[in-house]
């Protein structure tokens, strides 16, 4: 692990932190939400030899499913469980509401629709994740691909700047637009009128339904939020 960055060091942290975290809240039937992208990797392969203490996972990626197959860890559909109990997964801005930008793996519409289920979301972010206000991160939506160039149009109304991720195909088989030039000041009400836009599946705001821990590791040591 020493030939890791200095911003992984800090991701390996706050997984290590979020094991921490969730280890003394697993029974045998616990089911785990796990997210997608570099952070929740790391929290992947930590989890992995506590296997025996809860029952399996939901992914929000194929890529993430199959991480957690390769340790032998159970993957279910979500709409075979009853609950999720914490859902644990990273971001790529978080302000200090716990609003987050996420999508930046593409997987925005799983990890949200995982989110809404899970009791409790962890976000496990490093430092360069914290802003002030989102928006520098271009924000992800996620949309059906013959209402790409329409969605793009309504976006631009809205004051921002989409670009469209060339060769991205989602799990689901959509398209993304990042959107560029946004300072987001009122992040519910722009997440619910760009889901309102015909032809988008969601974007990449989560502030309906923000995390309710954040565990941000800083050179300082792993700060907790909630
Ligand atoms: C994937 C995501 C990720 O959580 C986000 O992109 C952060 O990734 P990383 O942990 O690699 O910095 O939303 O869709």
């Amino acid at each position: 692990m020493s030939d890791l960055s200095p911003q992984d060091r800090l991701k390996l942290a706050v997984a290590q932190a979020a094991i921490d975290y969730i280890k003394p809240k697993l029974e045998p039937d616990t089911i785990v939400g796990i997210g997608t992208g570099s952070t929740a990797a790391f929290f992947i392969d930590l989890l992995a030899p506590l296997k025996g203490l809860f029952d399996g996972t939901v992914a929000s990626s194929e890529a993430s499913a199959e991480q957690l197959k390769g340790h032998g860890i159970s993957v279910y559909d979500l709409n075979a469980v009853d609950n999720v109990a914490v859902y644990v997964d990273g971001a790529d801005e978080t302000n200090a509401q716990l609003e987050l930008i996420k999508g930046g793996g593409a997987a925005l519409t799983r990890e949200k629709i995982i989110t809404a289920v899970a009791d409790e979301f962890v976000c496990i972010a490093d430092e360069s994740k914290w802003v002030d206000t989102l928006g520098a991160f271009p924000l992800p939506v996620e949309v059906i691909p013959m209402a790409r160039a329409h969605v793009a149009r309504e976006l631009v109304k809205l004051g921002g700047d989409p670009v469209y991720r060339d060769g991205v195909v989602t799990d689901n088989g959509n398209h993304i637009l990042d959107v560029h030039g946004l300072h987001i000041h009122n992040p519910k009400s722009l997440e619910r009128a760009i889901n309102g836009i015909v032809g988008v599946v969601t974007n990449g705001l989560f502030a309906d339904r923000p995390a309710d821990v954040l565990l941000l590791g800083t050179e300082n040591g792993v700060k907790t939020f909630t």
